[in-house]
């Protein structure tokens, strides 16, 4: 190495304080860790979903498979609810298979989707993007 190159030196210690530095605060800061816990039921109704591939044709906060719609908050929408969604679970609309689900893994299901309903909203768009680097979106529970 040339004498040349030792400023360079310098600058890269410098931006490599700087990264270890971003990152001890980003994960020491704990502003935004999910406040929502899931009940035993719902968890129960998380192991259905995920058992019985839900996943491969809809979505949760937008992430999943597109060939049904986006369950986020289908709990909570305007006809819709715990009664509408028990009526999908067993009776094959259009491309959606026909289950075969006793009436306490339909109460799971629903309670599941319950608690995904209070903490999301889907489509998302209030977005920030803050000092930190976080993108801060606006929960259901914190209204
Ligand atoms: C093979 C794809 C597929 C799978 C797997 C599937 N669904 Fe569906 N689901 C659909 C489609 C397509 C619709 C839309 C049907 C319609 O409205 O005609 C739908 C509709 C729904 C609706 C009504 C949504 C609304 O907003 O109207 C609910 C609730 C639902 N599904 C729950 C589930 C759950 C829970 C599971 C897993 C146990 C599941 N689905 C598995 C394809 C699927």
């Amino acid at each position: 190495m040339s004498t040349n190159s030792r400023p360079y030196i310098f600058v890269i210690t410098f931006l490599l304080t700087l990264f270890g530095f971003y990152n001890y605060v980003i994960y020491n800061s704990n502003g935004y860790v999910a406040a929502e816990k899931l009940s035993p039921v719902a968890v129960k109704g998380q192991q259905l979903f995920q058992d019985k591939r839900c996943w491969s044709c809809h979505q949760i906060y937008g992430l999943g498979g597109y060939l049904g719609p986006d369950l986020t908050n289908v709990y909570s929408a305007e006809g819709k609810g715990p009664n509408y969604i028990k009526a999908f679970l067993n009776s094959g609309v259009n491309s959606m298979p026909q289950f075969n689900f006793s009436e306490g893994e339909k109460d799971a299901l629903v309670q599941y989707l319950k608690q995904v309903d209070e903490t999301g909203i889907f489509p998302n768009y209030d977005a920030k993007i803050e000092a930190t680097g976080w993108v801060k979106l606006k929960y259901r529970n914190e209204e």
